[in-house]
C-alpha cells in the first residue's frame, strides 16, 4: 500500500484583514499562494476581544466559494440581498460567492474565545458567474465518527461511508480530526486530489515532529497515514480536486483573466455586483 509523503511544511504568517482582525494566512501566502483548488486559508483565533471585534465590515466576493468553521464564537453575517444567519460553536458557513455577493461578518460576542477558520475554493470557469447561495450548517448536523484512537468530524466528503453535509461544486473533503496521544490515523483520498493538513493543536509525528500551526502538503497520490505526537493531535484534513485553470486575482474577486476582474471592480462600482443579469 503506498501512502503519501510529506511534499512541504508551511508555517502561517500573522497578518491583518477587515477591519483589523488579527488572523494567521496559511494559504494565499508568499510562501504558498495557492493549493489548487484552494486559493486562500486563514485562521483567526484569540480570546482578546481587540484582535476580533471589529469583524470584517461590508465586502464583495466573486468567482469562488468561501467555507468559515467556527470552532469556538459567534459572527453574524448578513449581505445585501437579505440573507442574515450567525454562526456558532462547531458551525460551518458555506458561501458561493459566483456572480457576486457583497456581505458583512461580524461578531456577535465582546469577549471570550473566538476561533475558526476561512478557506476559499475556487470555482471553474463554467460556474464563477452562477447565482449567489449561503448554506448555514449547524454543529449538529456535522456528523461524527468514533474510533478508539478519536473522532472525525464530516463537514464535506465521506469518511467511513458516512458522507458529511458539504455541497462543493467540484470534488472535495473537509474532516475536522482529534487523534488521542501517538495515535495512528489512516484514510483513503481520491488519486490526483490535492490535500493537506493543518495542525491547531497538540502534534504530529511524520519523520519529524510537526507542531500545531503548521501546514503540511502531501503528495498527489495514495493514502493519507497520520500518527499523532505525544500529546495527541488537533487538525483539519482538507483533500481537492485540482481545476486547472488559470487563476487571476484581484483583492476580493478570483476569475480566469485580468480582463474579468476588471471587470467585476467596474461592476462593483457600478453597483451591479449582486445585480441578476
Ligand atoms: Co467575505
Amino acid at each position: 500500500m503506498s501512502y503519501r509523503k510529506v511534499e512541504k511544511i508551511i508555517k502561517g504568517i500573522q497578518t491583518t484583514d477587515g477591519a483589523g482582525v488579527n488572523l494567521t494566512r496559511i494559504i494565499g501566502s508568499p510562501e504558498l499562494n495557492m493549493l489548487d483548488p484552494f486559493l486562500l486559508l486563514d485562521e483567526f483565533g484569540s480570546a482578546n476581544p481587540n484582535d476580533y471585534i471589529a469583524g470584517f465590515p461590508s465586502h464583495p466576493h466573486r468567482g469562488f466559494e468561501t467555507i468559515t468553521y467556527m470552532l469556538n464564537g459567534k459572527f453574524r453575517h448578513q449581505d445585501s440581498a437579505g440573507n442574515e444567519g450567525i454562526l456558532t460553536d462547531g458551525s460551518v458557513q458555506w458561501m458561493t460567492a459566483g456572480r457576486g455577493v457583497i456581505h458583512s461578518e461580524m461578531p456577535e460576542q465582546t469577549e471570550g474565545l473566538v476561533r475558526g477558520f476561512q478557506l476559499w475554493m475556487n470555482l471553474p470557469k463554467k460556474l464563477k458567474m452562477i447565482d449567489p447561495a449561503y448554506h448555514d450548517i449547524p454543529a449538529e448536523k456535522i456528523p461524527q465518527v468514533d474510533f478508539e484512537g478519536g473522532n472525525v468530524k464530516i463537514i464535506s466528503g465521506s469518511y467511513q461511508g458516512i458522507k458529511g453535509p458539504g455541497k462543493p461544486h467540484t470534488g472535495m473533503l473537509y474532516h475536522n480530526i482529534y487523534l488521542k496521544p501517538d495515535a495512528l490515523f489512516e484514510m483513503k483520498i481520491e488519486n490526483g486530489w490535492n490535500v493537506f493538513i493543518y495542525i491547531y493543536e497538540g502534534s504530529m509525528e511524520l519523520d519529524q515532529t510537526i507542531p500545531k500551526g503548521c501546514l503540511v502538503v502531501f503528495e498527489q497520490s495514495g493514502d493519507l497515514i497520520l500518527d499523532a505526537g505525544p500529546d495527541g493531535a488537533q487538525f483539519i484534513v482538507v483533500a481537492g480536486e485540482p481545476i486547472n485553470e488559470p487563476v487571476a486575482r484581484g483583492g476580493p474577486f478570483v476569475m480566469n483573466t485580468r480582463g474579468e476582474i476588471l471587470q467585476a471592480f467596474d461592476d462593483y462600482q457600478k453597483g451591479v455586483l449582486d445585480k441578476p443579469v
